[in-house]
Parts: structure tokens; C-alpha cells; sequence
């Protein structure tokens, strides 16, 4: 069977040149996306039809040399599943509902499979489609960062709202964590179930926490989903990526278990080699806008990160999601030059 080069190197094998994949590689940068999106209606209406999620997934691999494939969903279908209504406004992004602390004992756990079935039949479908040397990523959002859009209703550069309930409110707090968490390990078996071969778990508001509380809601809630699955799933990969942890890096990878460390763009290059294990794998971590500019900004930078993660396991990505505006050449380009020796 061909080598699936993404995984191996999940799971602790270095290649000559990394395997890659780009956060939120289908999207609106691509023209042949916009297309689709128009026709299917509303953005949750894309995420729930298999038909069209298999179709949006498979568009990158089909222009770049990508060697993994990532489900076409979004970390919000928990909350939508969990019966907190979803709504995404063009130009404004989410939009919930906030929840009160005496909502947070009517989510609907039981349901929330069901609702989510049709995103399984994507993976399913993906799986008989997807080139075997192909790599395909499953993922769901970390209960702390979903909680921070279900707690706010929308967006927020600070999770004020959510930070503030949490020390307010730390039984209801405790209980909307566990039904993310156990909603989660659920989603991500089945996921796994239905033919995924690795997923990562976003913690896309991993910054503005203390100690503490990233501990509480970061650390200890990741630790459990990685347990939870691997119950049911032994030895199942996991991609961690808990966005601008910075200073809690290290203590992410050591205690979560996860099999490898996702780093924002903002991480220091030295940061693997200073702080982490030597055999741990990396992904990452061009910054987005290097690849919106393409031309040397982007070159060099690119040669700089393959160099600073050569010595390990080492899975190219961005920092963070591509943005609408990148360029495919740019994108054409950086494929080329990953994949350079
Ligand atoms: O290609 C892929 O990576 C797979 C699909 C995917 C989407 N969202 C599709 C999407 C994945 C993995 C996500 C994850 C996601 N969703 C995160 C974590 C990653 C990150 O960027 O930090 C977060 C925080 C969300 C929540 C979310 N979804 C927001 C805040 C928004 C609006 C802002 C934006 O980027 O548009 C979305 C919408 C969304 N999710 C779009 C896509 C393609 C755009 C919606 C559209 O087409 O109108």
C-alpha cells in the first residue's frame, strides 16, 4: 500500500522534505469554493450536505500537491448539534445565540450525534474517494475555544465574556465542559470510525489565559479528549493546536499526549529545539500573510522554517488559516518550494 507520508510523520517519522497541508485549505481564496457556497445556500447547509462537503474538501488536492485532505466541516456544528442555533452572516462570521448559565443544562447531548451524521457520511466518502497516499484529517474545536463563541454569541479579540464566566459561574462552567467534552470524544471516535486517520483538535483562543486557567481549560480538557478517544480508538493520532499558548507550549505537549504540536506563527523557530523533545513532531508555521505576499517575503521564510525543523518529524503548514485574499500562485509556489530537496 502507498505510504501515507502526513501520517507517518504524525506518528514520529522524519522525511527528507515535509509532508504538508494548509489550515483551512478549502475556502474562499479558491474560486471553484465561491461557486459551490453560492449554490448551496447557507454555510451550515455546505457543512451538512455530503455531496457538497466531499466535493469542497477534494478541491485543493485537485490545483496543489497537498498530502492530506481535511474534512470540510467547522468547530461550530457542536454547538449547532448540542440544539444552540448557528447562523453565519456574510462579512461577520458567527452568530449564536449567547448561552446563560441556565441554558447550559438544556443542551441536548444525546442528539447531538444524529444531527452530526451527515458530516460522518463526508468522511466516509472521503475515505473511499481520497488517493490511498493521501492523508485524511478529521478535527473538532477544544472545548474551551467553542465555548468562547457559545458563551459570547460571536467573535471576541479578548473571550472576555467567556473568561468572566468561568471564574463567575465555575459550576455551570464545569458542566458546559463536560458536555463538550464527552460530545467531542464521541464526534472524533466517529470521525475516526468513518475513516479518518488523524485529527486535530483547534484550540483557536489558546492566548489571554493565565496559568491557571490555561491549565483548567486548556491543558486538562484537551488531556481528556486525546484519553477519551483513545479508549475507543488505541493509539489514535492527534494533532494539538492550541493557538498563541506561547509561554504554556511546552507544558501542552508534555501533558496532553497529544502525538504532535501544531505552533502558531508567532513561536520562535528555536522555540522546538529549546524546549521540546527531540522526537516530537512539529507543524507549522508560515505566517498567512507572508503567503498573501508572496515573492521573497514568503521565500525566504519558508527556507528558514524547513531549516529550523529539519532535524525531526516536521509537517509544513501555516500559523494560522489562509486568508480570501491569498493568491493561488503564491500558493502554486509555496507547494513547490516545500517540496524542493
Ligand atoms: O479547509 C479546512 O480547513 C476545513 C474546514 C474548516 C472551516 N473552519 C471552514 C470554514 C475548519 C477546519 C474550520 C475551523 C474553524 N472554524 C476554526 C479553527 C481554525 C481557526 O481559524 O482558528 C474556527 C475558530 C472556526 C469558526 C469560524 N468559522 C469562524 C470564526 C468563521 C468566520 C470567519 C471566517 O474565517 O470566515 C467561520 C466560517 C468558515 N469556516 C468559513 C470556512 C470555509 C467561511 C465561511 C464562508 O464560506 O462564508
Amino acid at each position: 500500500m502507498a505510504k501515507k507520508r502526513l501520517l507517518a510523520t504524525v506518528l514520529g517519522e522524519r522525511q527528507d522534505t515535509p509532508p504538508m497541508w494548509i489550515m483551512r485549505q478549502a475556502g474562499r481564496y479558491l474560486p471553484e469554493y465561491r461557486e459551490l457556497r453560492a449554490k448551496a445556500g447557507s454555510f451550515l447547509d455546505l457543512c451538512y450536505n455530503p455531496d457538497f462537503a466531499t466535493e469542497v474538501t477534494l478541491q485543493p488536492l485537485r490545483r496543489f500537491d497537498l498530502d492530506a485532505a481535511i474534512l470540510f466541516s467547522d468547530i461550530l456544528v457542536i454547538p449547532d448539534a448540542l440544539g444552540q442555533k448557528v447562523r453565519f452572516e456574510q462579512g461577520e462570521g458567527p452568530v449564536l445565540e449567547p448561552l446563560a448559565v441556565t441554558d447550559v443544562d438544556r443542551l441536548e447531548h444525546d442528539g447531538a450525534l444524529e444531527h452530526l451524521a451527515p458530516v460522518l457520511e463526508t468522511v466516509r466518502r472521503l475515505r473511499a474517494t481520497l488517493a490511498p497516499e493521501k492523508t485524511l484529517i478529521g478535527f473538532c474545536g477544544s472545548p474551551w475555544t467553542v465555548a468562547t463563541y457559545m458563551l459570547n454569541g460571536k467573535g471576541s479579540p479578548d473571550q472576555w465574556v467567556a473568561r468572566r464566566f468561568a471564574l463567575e459561574h465555575p459550576a455551570a462552567f464545569a458542566k458546559l465542559m463536560d458536555v463538550l467534552v464527552d460530545t467531542s470524544i464521541d464526534y472524533l471516535v466517529s470521525q475516526f470510525e468513518a475513516g479518518a486517520d488523524v485529527v486535530q483538535l483547534f484550540e483557536s483562543w489558546a492566548l489571554n489565559l493565565d496559568d491557571a486557567a490555561f491549565t483548567a481549560q486548556v491543558i486538562e480538557l484537551n488531556r481528556r479528549i486525546v484519553e477519551g478517544v483513545r479508549a475507543k480508538v488505541p493509539n489514535a493520532p492527534v494533532i494539538g493546536f492550541p493557538r498563541g499558548a506561547a509561554g504554556n507550549l511546552k507544558r501542552y505537549a508534555e501533558k496532553t499526549g497529544v502525538n504532535a504540536l501544531g505552533l502558531d506563527y508567532a513561536t520562535p523557530l528555536s522555540f522546538a529545539d529549546e524546549f521540546l523533545p527531540k522526537a516530537l513532531p512539529v507543524q507549522g508555521n508560515l505566517d498567512p500573510l507572508r503567503l498573501v505576499i508572496g515573492g521573497k517575503a514568503m521565500e525566504e521564510r519558508v527556507i528558514e522554517i524547513k531549516a529550523a525543523f529539519a532535524n525531526r518529524p516536521h509537517i509544513f503548514n501555516l500559523g494560522h488559516g489562509i486568508v480570501p485574499e491569498t493568491p493561488i500562485p503564491h500558493v502554486e509556489r509555496l507547494v513547490e518550494l516545500v517540496k524542493q530537496s
